[in-house]
């Protein structure tokens, strides 16, 4: 095992990239020995993890691979690869565009970095590996390593939807979802290293159907059950779910299971059925209200997220107009709104986009400014009340302090002691931001025992 050899990662786009990139560390860590640096000048691998869900995120590749020319230059044994979206949409394109990359890999073939890097080490000039071979790679990864007490669990992998847009179906190809003893074995085996919030992920959740031990499939809803069942695990999050897979069974889950968190996001795009259908979304805005109508009946403090595409192609006003009603009419709390990006191959790129840029920017800023409004006036409502919070570590905006997140998924910074790194406290909320709130550890009997 070659050891003092130093890997830098760069992160682009969902968190399903960012949970590859903790897969791809421990596996390079376990099979070479390669540490983590900060230091892209120090670094004998650097691996860039990419996104291209939009056009800029995709833009951002070739400028940094632009920068790394001249560090190619000074040390040609640098080895450059390139993973995530971009590789697999753009393929070797890529080494045409910048020829001091070695490698380009896919999200589904990224268990095999070991190996590729061996080979390019063997005077191998460049490879390229963007299959999708089944879900192979989990059962090719280390054992999941906790890196704080909560941790992200991928449960399904691809997409079938086609939404109209969306690029993903094409680069991280159909939808398969790991075997449910899998899923639930890696659960326990980061439980038992003091991990107490699960995320799980995929880019539709919901859709799970994963193979039991008896050759039966388990429901996402009934995964949700197992896993709330899993000794430490408290607190239990997904990212993200489709309406149209949002069945009544997932509700009920809501009813009867306190681990599962009262937030939710659940991406609905436009509020106008049109647009809706021009997306090839599949479902209508009443049918969107009617789950969130239900949900609120099993939790009526669940707050509710979304995502927007402003400005998709022949949006009109009244179309917007309808996606500002709705905003208003679920009271949306958060969201990840952008301009619409035409996606090479995705067959809205053939549509003609007569909305200008001018426009697009304008709907775009009274819809974030109304989402930031509800959200404000969700925090308020917080402020004064006592928060269970699960301690994640040191504050990003003050070292001195710690910061947790509030079973709604807002950030709470408070001064604290070490020791609680780790656990559920409770806090007051003295205060709040734009993007976090501010804490007060108080005396509560859950604190003192944790204290005592
Ligand atoms: N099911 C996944 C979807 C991944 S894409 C999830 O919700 O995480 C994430 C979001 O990016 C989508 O919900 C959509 O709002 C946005 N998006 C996808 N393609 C886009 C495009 N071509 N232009 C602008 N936004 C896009
Ligand atoms: Fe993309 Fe639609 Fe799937 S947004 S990830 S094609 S659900």
């Amino acid at each position: 095992m070659i050891t003092n050899q130093k890997l830098y990662i760069k992160t682009w786009g969902c968190q399903m990239n960012e949970y590859d990139t903790s897969k791809i560390y421990d596996l390079l860590n376990s099979t070479h020995g390669y540490q983590l640096t900060q230091i892209i000048k120090e670094a004998d691998i650097i691996l860039l993890n990419t996104c291209s869900i939009r056009e800029k995120a995709q833009e951002k590749l070739f400028h940094q691979l632009g920068r790394l020319k001249k560090l190619k230059n000074m040390n040609p044994n640098i080895i450059i690869c390139v993973g995530g979206c971009v590789a697999s949409q753009e393929g070797d394109l890529i080494f045409q565009r910048a020829s001091n990359v070695d490698i380009i890999f896919g999200p589904q073939t990224l268990h095999r970095l070991p190996n590729m890097i061996d080979q390019i080490k063997n005077k191998r000039s460049k490879i390229i590996d963007i299959s999708f071979p089944e879900i192979e790679k989990f059962d090719r990864l280390p054992d999941p390593r906790a890196k704080g007490p909560s941790a992200y669990v991928s449960i399904i992998e691809g997409c079938n939807k086609y939404c109209s847009f969306c690029i993903v179906p094409y680069t991280r190809g159909e939808e398969v979802s790991r075997p449910c003893d899998d899923v639930l074995f890696e659960i326990s085996q980061l439980a038992t290293q003091g991990v107490r919030e699960i995320h799980l992920l995929g880019q539709n959740v919901n859709a799970y159907k994963g193979m039991t031990f008896d050759g039966g499939i388990c429901s996402f809803a009934e995964l949700l059950r197992l896993t709330a069942s899993i000794e430490g695990i408290d607190r239990i999050r997904f990212t993200t779910s489709h309406p149209i897979d949002f069945t009544d069974d997932i509700i009920d889950v809501y009813e009867d299971t306190p681990e599962l968190v009262s937030f939710l996001h659940l991406p609905v795009q436009s509020g106008s059925n049109r647009i809706l259908t021009m997306m090839k979304r599949s479902y209508t805005i009443i049918e969107y209200k009617r789950i969130i109508h239900k949900l609120r009946k099993a939790r009526p403090n669940i707050l509710i997220s979304s995502d927007f595409i402003i400005g998709f192609p022949g949006e009109t006003e009244d179309d917007f107009q309808k996606t500002m009603q709705l905003i208003y009419d679920i009271n949306f709390d958060m969201s990840f709104s952008f301009i619409y990006s035409p996606r090479p191959g995705t067959p809205s790129s053939d549509l003609i986009d007569n909305i200008s840029k001018d426009e697009k920017k304008q709907r775009l800023y009274l819809l974030q400014r109304r989402i930031n409004q509800q959200a404000m006036n969700y925090s308020l409502e917080m402020l004064g009340s006592i928060q269970r919070i699960l301690v994640e570590g040191i504050s990003h905006k003050n070292i001195m302090e710690l910061c947790g997140r509030t079973e709604n998924n807002r950030v709470v910074n408070f001064e604290g002691t070490r020791n609680m790194i780790g656990k559920f406290i409770d806090v007051k909320i003295i205060d709040i931001y734009a993007n976090s709130l501010r804490g007060k550890f108080i005396k509560t009997k859950n604190n003192l025992m944790l204290i005592n």
